[in-house]
């Protein structure tokens, strides 16, 4: 049985979407100052540190399409507990990344060229890169974690690098929502994937696509240290704060 034992799994809340719709409105002026500039996303941060989340994750892209660098300057002073940076593989983002000193960063295709048939990171295709930025950040004190498909010749490659750490990515089983074999085949290649990580001294942590519906599935993951979840956490919390904004709102307009 996979779940013999009970686990303590972390959760890395991913808050990249806040600074999406921050972005829709306010692009020329992505500057989050005096609550205006909204919604901001290291404001969301603390509250999901505040609700129990063990990190918070941001990922700050080559087209700066939603956290910008003062977002995760401004993260690295506020946060109280973890930071991981997802970030490309890009020598200035390395470089960032190297002054910053997140707790941890997960290493993520950005470029055509960097991603794997199904869309994690290609380890086995530039293993001497990999593992050049995996050997500075174990020297910088930085955790590196690598997103892969759970795909045996990448994890096979992940534990050469010498990062101690992959994401497994979980989007493919995701995807197979309406497809019951194909999202147990999904599943039973992550199950293999983790068994295999693990037997290869790696932490195993999973994300993309995670949601309240799939979670239970993806718990049938042995050896999860941790999950990374953005988009749906963000999207219950409008659903769940639609009523309490729109009550404000009325409020303010009846002088209350
Ligand atoms: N982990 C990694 C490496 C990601 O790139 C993403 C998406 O940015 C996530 C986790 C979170 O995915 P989602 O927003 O679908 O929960």
């Amino acid at each position: 049985m996979h779940n013999a034992k009970p686990r303590r799994i972390s959760l890395g809340v991913n808050i990249d979407h806040a600074a999406t719709l921050r972005q829709a409105r306010y692009r020329e002026m992505p500057e989050t100052c005096g609550g205006i500039i909204e919604p901001d996303p290291v404001h969301i941060a603390l509250l999901a540190e505040d609700a129990g989340a063990d990190g918070i994750t941001a990922h700050m892209r080559e087209d700066l399409r939603h956290i910008q660098e003062r977002d995760i300057l401004r993260l690295r002073e506020s946060l109280r507990t973890r930071l991981n940076l997802e970030m490309s593989c890009e020598e200035s983002i390395v470089a960032f990344a190297l002054r910053l000193r997140p707790d941890s960063v997960c290493l993520v295709p950005e470029k055509r060229a960097e991603v794997s048939t199904e869309g994690g990171l290609d380890v086995a295709g530039q293993l001497g890169r990999i593992s050049g930025i995996a050997g500075r950040m174990r020297d910088a004190g930085i955790t590196a974690s690598l997103f892969i498909d759970p795909a045996p010749e990448q994890v096979a490659a992940a534990a050469k690098t010498g990062a101690p750490c992959v994401e497994l990515h979980t989007g493919a089983f995701a995807n197979a929502r309406r497809d019951p074999a194909r999202r147990e085949a999904e599943l039973s290649r992550l199950r293999r994937a983790a068994g295999q990580a693990v037997n290869l001294d790696l932490t195993v942590n999973a994300g993309h696509g995670i949601n309240y519906h799939n979670v239970r599935e993806i718990l049938s993951i042995p050896h999860l240290n941790e999950l990374n979840i953005g988009h749906s956490i963000l999207s219950r919390a409008l659903l769940h704060g639609i009523g309490p904004a729109v009550h404000e709102m009325l409020a303010l307009l009846r002088g209350e």
